[in-house]
């Protein structure tokens, strides 16, 4: 996929398959819409007053408009012309995206980034759309007898004016690397989990290093990862023939004065499968599971994004992968196991494996004495009750990160809200037999998860995301969304502008 930027004054003689407009409520055209309804003798006009609803997300095609050199027209609603938001822009740009897929468009060109919204600037504007764009073009095909025919879109451009290509340029730069390490935690995500094994996630990260220059990739493996003395990370591996990895995928800027501040650390968790173990989960939907990686996935996504556009910081992302099966040899309720930071756990309920492997990986997150961790993942059901499909869920005790990670999840238009972590919850986490319980039970299970993981986290200024409603959308569409990579990369270009 190729971003451009064109800066044709005379619009009507621009010349590719499908030319976007927007147009506002009440008739109101925006001056490139009005510049195209002249050159075409009024035929804009004509058809929004017979028949477009200028709502946002509606989008209407005129084919072969006359005295207009592009071989479509686009309308694509705007809502009201005073109230235009990012949020509006995306919703026209994914209209105007998925039908340049539909119709099997090869080029777009849209005029709408030209426009001012309040809330984004014109370097978010570029950045979201290329992310959306980029987004649209996913297809999944890699397990069907027959390759399914492929995307025809292959040329993208934004109508500006001169003097502002080069702010559009730097989004469009980085909303395509945001929406390339989006597609790849969204590919993780689908392939099935007889074929994303902890193994092929180590693979992925190897391949990610030969890729960029600036990755270094890690895989540590059983042995490895005993020497560690993950002792709670391996007993949830325990239970499956497939074998555990412990990934560690870095980037080091290529300028040498990038690699002074510490480094922030994403830990990603990396369960290929969760069917619960001993405390097995009901049967249906447990396909689902497959998605238990998604936080995994989205770190690799993130680092990949990071290294193409070469960030100026040090940024390392950490995966602990293994399965979660029963068997014979896997963990079981009661069993206590002790933990890279030499806490005790008491396993009540096999099924909250998530935070057995992170604990570990929070641990050994320390040795890199990072500015920030951030730990992704799929971790309770609960979270879903509490947030649903909209927000990702957010926990930490420190509100700087707080707010930046809010502000990066609004910038990128990849919501989340914040959870509470007060103190009093950790009492629910008591256990007679060991230095504390891996669950807390029903009430604020999310909360009482994010309280376990706060325990391994006293090192180092520490956030939770809770992906568990986000990373993948149920039903017809049943399909990973690649969030919150577009959140994370956000956090990241911010704190890198901050450094510098
Ligand atoms: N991977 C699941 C969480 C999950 C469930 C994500 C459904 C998305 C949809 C996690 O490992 C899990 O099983 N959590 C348990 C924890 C409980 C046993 C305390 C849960 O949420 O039921
Ligand atoms: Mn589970
Ligand atoms: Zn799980």
């Amino acid at each position: 996929m190729e971003f451009s930027t064109t800066t044709t004054a005379v619009l009507h003689t621009l010349k590719t398959q499908a030319l976007a407009v927007g147009v506002f409520q009440d008739g109101i055209l925006s001056p490139a819409a009005d510049a195209l309804d002249q050159a075409s003798g009024g035929a804009l006009r004509s058809v929004i007053q017979s028949e477009f609803d200028a709502a946002p997300g509606n989008c209407l095609t005129l084919h072969a408009p006359a005295g207009i050199a592009a071989s479509r027209v686009i309308l694509l609603g705007l809502g009201a012309q005073d109230s235009l938001t990012s949020a509006i822009l995306a919703r026209a740009h994914e209209a105007l995206a998925a039908y340049c897929v539909r119709a099997g468009v090869s080029t777009a060109v849209s005029t709408l980034c030209a426009l001012e919204c309040a809330d984004a600037d014109l370097t978010d504007r570029a950045r979201t759309t290329a992310r959306l764009v980029s987004a649209a073009i996913y297809r999944y095909d890699q397990t069907f007898s027959k390759a399914k025919p492929a995307v025809k879109l292959r040329s993208f451009a934004l109508h500006l004016s001169r003097a502002q290509v080069a702010k559009a340029r730097t989004g469009l730069d980085q909303g395509a690397a945001i929406g390339a390490g989006m597609n790849l935690a969204r590919l993780l995500g689908d392939l099935p989990p007889n074929v994303c094994t902890p193994t092929y996630l180590g693979k992925t990260a190897k391949s990610l290093a030969k890729q960029f220059k600036t990755l270094k990739a890690e895989v540590l493996d059983q042995k490895k990862i005993e020497a560690l003395n993950m002792g709670s990370f391996l007993s949830v591996a325990r239970g499956s023939a497939e074998p555990p990895a412990f990934i560690v995928l870095r980037h080091t800027p290529s300028q040498a004065a990038a690699r002074k501040a510490a480094p922030i650390v994403l830990v990603g968790k990396g369960i290929t499968f969760d069917a619960g173990g001993i405390s097995l989960k009901p049967g249906p939907g447990m396909d689902e599971m497959k998605f238990d990686m998604c936080g995994a996935a989205s770190v690799l996504g993130t680092m990949r994004t990071v290294a193409e556009l070469d960030l100026p910081r040090e940024i390392i992302g950490i995966v602990p992968s293994c399965e979660n099966l029963p068997s014979g040899t896997a963990n079981k309720p009661g069993d206590i196991v002790t933990s890279m930071s030499g806490q005790t756990i008491e396993i009540l309920n096999t099924d909250a494996e998530g935070r057995l492997i992170l604990c570990d990986a929070l641990t050994y997150a320390e040795r890199f004495k990072p500015a920030a961790v951030i730990d992704v993942a799929t971790l309770t059901g609960a979270c879903v009750i509490a947030l649903g499909h909209v927000n990702s869920g957010l926990f930490t005790r420190d509100d700087t990160l707080a707010a930046d990670l809010l502000a990066a999840s609004r910038q990128a238009q990849d919501p989340a809200w914040r959870m509470p972590l007060d103190e009093a919850y950790q009492d629910l986490l008591k256990s007679n037999f060991a230095d504390m319980a891996n669950i807390g039970g029903r009430p604020a299970g999310s909360v009482t998860a994010a309280c376990f993981l706060s325990r391994f986290t006293g090192k180092y200024p520490w956030a939770h995301l809770d992906i568990a409603g986000t990373a993948w959308l149920e039903g017809k569409q049943k399909s990973a969304t690649g969030r919150p990579v577009p959140l994370l990369a956000q956090y990241l270009l911010g704190q890198c502008l901050a450094e510098h």
